[in-house]
């Protein structure tokens, strides 16, 4: 079904479909990249987990009332979604410091935020994805103000969805990024993908960190603890 190559990136890539303008196929890769494609490796296995961890989030955010672009898992490794053009937006909800606002701003790692912060990412590697605001997101992107309140405030329905979902499996959602795009009717659609590349989670018994950061910092074996947490996820199901 799958018909030409539209886009790779450094986690995935995306084919057309044919005789399916509306849909595309996500191919989840092996790679893993950190500081903006700095650091790399190759992790036979983790292509799978994040496909069927990302499908798993998306499909219970949909019996929440939550859409997305994502339709259904095709195989290990590949899912169908609808097509969208995505808007280029990193939108992050942090409801513990972690990562980058520890160092931008100082504030020790582990400070619960009163309430949640939504930050935006200008998504452009040779930039960086640099922080911005709301003013600079109407400048560089199509999004009208009133679609900014409307992205902040599905971000934030998503960050209250998702805490108690990965509470129930023993993990802390600490942050996480989410991507927005457009479908057929200029509708704006939660997009890419949510899985231990995009959220920080924290086991809630030891404290150890179940996510990139392991590979990030160096912690130990990253296909281990994404199957930990496909496991988790499995067996509440
Ligand atoms: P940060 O602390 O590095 O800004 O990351 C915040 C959250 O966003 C964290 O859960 C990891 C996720 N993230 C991505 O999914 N892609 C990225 O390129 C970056 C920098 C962060
Ligand atoms: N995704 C980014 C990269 O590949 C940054 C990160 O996730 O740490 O470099």
């Amino acid at each position: 079904m799958k018909a030409e190559l539209l886009y790779e990136g450094k986690a995935k890539k995306v084919y057309c479909v044919h005789e399916d303008v509306n849909s595309l196929v996500l191919s989840y890769k092996h790679d893993a990249t950190a500081f903006n494609g700095e650091k790399r490796d190759v992790f036979e296995g983790k292509g799978r987990y994040n496909n069927l961890i990302s499908a798993a989030i998306f499909t219970y955010l949909s019996e929440q009332g939550v859409a997305s672009h994502f339709k259904h898992v095709l195989n290990d490794t590949e899912q169908l979604v609808e097509r969208t053009t995505i808007i280029p937006l990193e939108v992050v909800v942090r409801n513990i410091a972690a990562g980058s606002i520890t160092r931008r701003l100082g504030i020790e790692e582990k400070t619960a935020f009163p309430s949640p912060l939504v930050e935006f990412y200008y998504k452009d590697d040779q930039l960086g994805d640099p922080l911005i605001n709301d003013a600079h997101a109407l400048l560089l992107t199509d999004v009208t103000s009133e679609e900014i309140e409307q992205i902040k405030q599905l971000s934030l329905l998503v960050n209250q969805k998702l805490q108690p979902f990965f509470a129930e499996v023993g993990l802390q959602l600490i942050d996480f990024k989410l991507e927005f795009g457009r479908n057929y009717s200029n509708a704006i659609v939660l997009s890419d993908e949510i899985s231990p590349d995009t959220c920080r989670l924290w086991d809630i018994k030891t404290g150890a960190k179940m996510d990139k950061d392991v590979f990030r910092e160096g912690l130990g074996d990253l296909v281990e603890v994404y199957e930990a947490i496909l496991n988790r996820l499995e067996a509440v199901k």
